[in-house]
């Protein structure tokens, strides 16, 4: 298998519910890197759970503390073996992180459509952002929203119908 082992860190940015965590951890095992998930890291230093955090500190601080986390993982100027990242879906969207991101990664936006995301999160809505009355208005918004800065990642895979092999392997010859 030819897999991409000079390439920089590798992060996965876009909405909520394109499947970056799962997609992301058998990317990494393909190419024998360490997986790490923003919102997982949160979790773990706040010992709180995203929805949790929101809703205790509100976003402008969750947003700080995604940034914080960010910089820990792939920020840092001490050379590290390169590792794969999913991150949170507002994690792009904000400026500072995005900055970080952009330099010290290779970015790979995953994009999916509107009726799959809302299909995979109705099922289990952990996501403050939908926690509203009418989640598909307030998806359509941060699409709208969040497409134009989502595109400013490096590289655009469109997510597979079917398995995340699928767009695994998408990923894999968009990189190499
Ligand atoms: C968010 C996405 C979530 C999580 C938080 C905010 C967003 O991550 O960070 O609920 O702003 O889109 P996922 O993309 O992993 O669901």
């Amino acid at each position: 298998d030819k897999v991409a082992f000079n390439t920089p860190h590798i992060a996965l940015i876009g909405m909520m519910g394109v499947g970056k965590t799962t997609i992301g951890r058998r990317l990494a095992k393909r190419l024998g890197r360490e997986f790490y998930d923003s919102d997982d890291e949160i979790e773990t230093a706040s010992g709180r759970t995203v929805s949790g955090y929101f809703h205790d500190h509100g976003e402008a601080e969750f947003r700080a503390g995604e940034k914080r986390v960010i910089s820990r993982l792939v920020g840092s100027e001490i050379v590290k073996p390169s590792i794969v990242l999913a991150t949170g879906g507002g994690a792009f969207t904000h400026e500072p992180t995005r900055d970080i991101l952009l330099s010290h990664s290779l970015t790979i936006w995953l994009q999916g459509d509107i009726d799959v995301i809302l299909e995979r999160v109705s099922r289990n809505n952990k996501r403050p952002l939908l926690q509203v009355e009418d989640p598909r208005a307030k998806l359509e918004e941060l699409f709208k929203a969040r497409d134009p800065i989502y595109g400013l990642a490096q590289i655009h895979v469109p997510i597979a119908k079917g398995p995340h092999i699928r767009t695994v392997n998408r990923v894999i010859r968009a990189i190499n």
